[in-house]
């Protein structure tokens, strides 16, 4: 079983598709373990995108996640990190396959609706940033 951190991006809780997305990954058969609503401030911002400090799109990309309210989530399955990279689509929606969120909702390559944890460790470190253990629910009796 892996768990990911996903984000309902600002511009998808703009455009009312946090819905959608959610279902979509509900669909696939994963299974949401924590979830909350927030707004991102620019500390944490800088640290769940720590990897892309120093490249040319991260202020850009720190002025647009912190831009309105998002839904963080941790959903849990077989495989989920892959799993739901695949769902989510390429980072630029126009590389995105159709039929998935990115390549069906999205256009532009910063404002791309959602994010994913893209590796076991990546998942851990983000999941701690937005989540304390005794958040994430269990589903076992
Ligand atoms: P994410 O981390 O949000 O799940 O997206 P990702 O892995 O598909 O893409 P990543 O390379 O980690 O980039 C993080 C986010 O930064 C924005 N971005 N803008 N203007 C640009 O060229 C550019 N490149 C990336 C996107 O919001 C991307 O999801
Ligand atoms: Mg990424």
């Amino acid at each position: 079983m892996e768990r990911s951190l996903v984000l309902v991006k600002p511009d998808a809780m703009r455009r009312g598709l946090a819905g959608v997305i959610i279902s979509r990954l509900e669909q696939r058969g994963l299974k949401i373990v924590a979830m909350k609503m927030l707004r991102m401030d620019r500390a944490l911002a800088e640290r769940h995108y720590a990897v892309h400090r120093g490249k040319a799109f991260f202020d850009g990309l720190v002025e647009y996640i912190t831009s309105g309210p998002i839904i963080a989530a941790v959903f849990e399955g077989e495989r989920a990190i892959e799993a739901i990279r695949q769902t989510m689509g390429a980072t630029d929606p126009l590389k995105a396959a159709p039929g998935s969120i990115r390549g069906d909702f999205g256009l532009n390559i910063q404002e791309n609706l959602v994010h994913g944890s893209d590796s076991p460790e990546s998942a851990e470190r983000e999941i701690s940033l937005f989540f304390s253990p005794q958040e994430l629910v269990g589903w076992e009796k």
